[in-house]
């Protein structure tokens, strides 16, 4: 049985690389690896085949976090039958998701921070400082959707 997690925000390069390395570190951790597939992908293209952002790098590094492997793509027609968790980083982003996604796969998509509702800001055009609160907003939201996740049966 395998959850299948998709992050999701506008390039790929800041927020949802973050996203993807940090859940990853903290399902490794609980010794779930094998029951999680996950990924990240932005609703714009510009940076598709680049590396994440240089401050998302280093934020990550700071904490034991290597993204640098990863390479943006944009979201496909076929994610929304793939992943069963596709988790928008902001409200923008989700109401992109919900314009391109068919009816049947709506109701995979949800806000990454739920509870409270809140965006994770795009941290692209601010200084650094921005980096360092978008990776402890997502370090909390992380823990929280592996809590959900890990006690509930994947969607067939
Ligand atoms: P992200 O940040 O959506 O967190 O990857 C952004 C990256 C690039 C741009 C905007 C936001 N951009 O306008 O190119």
């Amino acid at each position: 049985m395998t959850h299948s997690v998709l992050f999701v925000c506008l390039g790929n390069i800041c927020r949802s690389p973050l996203a993807e390395g940090i859940f990853r570190a903290h399902v490794l951790e609980r010794g779930l690896a094998e029951h999680f597939r996950i990924d990240s992908a932005g609703t714009g293209s510009w940076h598709a085949g680049n590396p994440p952002d240089p401050r998302s790098v280093e934020v990550a590094a700071r904490h034991g976090i290597d993204i640098s492997g990863q390479r943006a793509r944009q979201v496909t027609a076929e994610d929304f039958g793939t992943y069963d968790t596709i988790l928008a980083m902001d409200r923008s982003n989700l109401t992109t998701l919900e314009d391109r996604a068919g009816s049947r796969a709506r109701n995979r998509l949800r806000l990454f921070l739920a509870d409270p509702a809140m965006d994770v800001p795009d941290p692209y055009y601010g200084g650094p400082g921005g980096f360092d609160e978008v990776f402890r907003l997502i370090q909390e939201g992380s823990e929280k959707l592996l809590d959900a996740l890990a006690h509930r049966k994947p969607a067939s």
